[in-house]
């Protein structure tokens, strides 16, 4: 043989060789575009369910199987980003002609998606009130309604939707029901449980947890769904990286220890807060008191670590010094990460088309995995750098 031929064999799999795999406590990161298949017979063969790599090797299987342990589906779907699991979703069950209710606190690159792609596609797109009622909503939906998107917890704002009022008056009309669900993470709560037909969320998130991956994900109960989820993945042609997936897979183990303290220093925060006089109100669906606690109270078992609060009224100056004042907490649009954030959230209100006025300045505050006491001292000194400058 040549050397062209001889390279091209060199080394050879661990199937051709012999060898066996070592067993290890995660699946092992299979890198192939080619999958090899046995014999000229197997080329066609259904039976045969992997025949190209992009259909997901070793450690999308074993993600997609953990995601749906978690989730309660039947099957789960992987995308790139959270973004691309939410328009996956979406264009994997609408057509031209339907139309979709939007929540308005929907996070907002789906609302250019929405916008400037779904509309080009003949899908008819409008906006509701996160704090209408189940009732309201699917009751004045019209007959070419094909889907309610719902985000609750919504971005920014938290209002909190009764889902499982939405989901089961939608079912009565034939209503497909969507949730991004990155705040509950599939794991505070399980929409599919509350009879919700999709179940998005960015795991880039809180399911990987170290900020320095990408991956969305969409679960269904029902085989239908499931079909025109896994459908739509293999027309866009999408698919993650096994190193990506075997990451995600690390992050999901350990999920729910990371989540317990994102709850509990988050509400540690929020109640503090509640109590600062630069502080008019908080925004955290937990904090006895707040908006929509007794809906999360029904419905989470917990909560993790992303709330917002209102500043008593002044100047943007001063808001950016607060921020700018922040030692512990990185000024980033992120979250679900082990690191605190913090951004102002005026800016990005804006886009909405039902402004709500919530009294001055709106403050989104990620709560990572530092000591609660000493992020509490952080924001103390930056309130009175804010108190300072009004
Ligand atoms: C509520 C929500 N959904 C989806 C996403 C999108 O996730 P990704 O950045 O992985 O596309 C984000 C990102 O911030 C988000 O906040």
């Amino acid at each position: 043989m040549r050397d062209e031929t001889r390279l091209i064999r060199a080394g050879g799999s661990p199937q051709k060789s012999g060898k066996q795999l070592a067993k290890t406590v995660g699946p092992p990161i299979q890198k192939g575009s080619t999958v090899l298949l046995p014999d000229a017979a197997a080329l066609y063969d259904d039976a045969h369910q992997v025949t190209y790599g992009r259909q997901g090797l070793a450690a999308h299987d074993a993600l997609r199987e953990a995601l749906a342990e978690l989730e309660g589906a039947k099957g789960v779907t992987l995308y790139p980003s959270g973004v691309s699991a939410l328009a996956g979703a979406l264009l994997a069950v609408l057509g031209a002609g339907d139309e979709i209710l939007v929540t308005d606190a929907v996070y907002k690159p789906m609302r250019r998606f929405c916008d400037q792609m779904l509309s080009r596609f003949g899908v008819k797109v409008s906006y509701y009130d996160p704090r209408i009622t189940p009732e309201a909503l699917v009751g004045e939906a019209s007959d070419k309604v094909r889907l309610i998107l719902m985000e609750s917890p919504g971005s920014l704002s938290f209002e909190m939707q009764d889902v499982a009022a939405v989901a089961r008056l939608a079912k009565g009309r034939k209503i497909l029901t969507a949730i991004d669900n990155t705040w509950g993470a599939g794991l505070i709560y399980r929409p599919l449980a509350h009879g919700v037909d999709l179940s998005i969320q960015a795991l880039t998130k809180y399911v990987g947890g170290h900020s320095d991956l990408f991956m969305g994900s969409a679960a269904a109960s029902d085989p239908k769904l499931v079909r025109a989820l896994t459908d739509g993945v293999i027309h866009m042609g999408w698919s993650v990286s096994p190193e990506d997936a075997y990451q995600m897979l690390r992050g999901l183990r350990t999920l729910p220890v990371r989540m317990a303290r994102h709850h509990e220093s988050g509400l540690a925060v929020a109640r503090w807060l509640a109590e600062q006089p630069e502080v008019t109100q908080v925004l955290h669906p937990a904090l006895p008191g707040a908006p929509d606690h007794a809906l999360w109270k029904r419905d989470y078992s917990g909560a993790c670590g992303l709330f917002a609060f209102v500043l008593t009224p002044g100047p943007n100056t001063a808001v950016d010094a607060f921020l700018d004042a922040l030692a512990l907490f990185g000024l980033g649009f992120s979250w679900g990460g082990f690191e605190s954030l913090a951004i102002n959230c005026d800016p990005q209100l804006k886009a909405r088309k039902l402004a709500r006025d919530y009294g001055g300045p709106l403050i989104r505050l990620h709560i990572g995995l530092e000591d609660a006491g000493d992020l509490i001292a952080d924001l103390r000194q930056a309130l009175d750098v804010y108190a300072a400058k009004l």
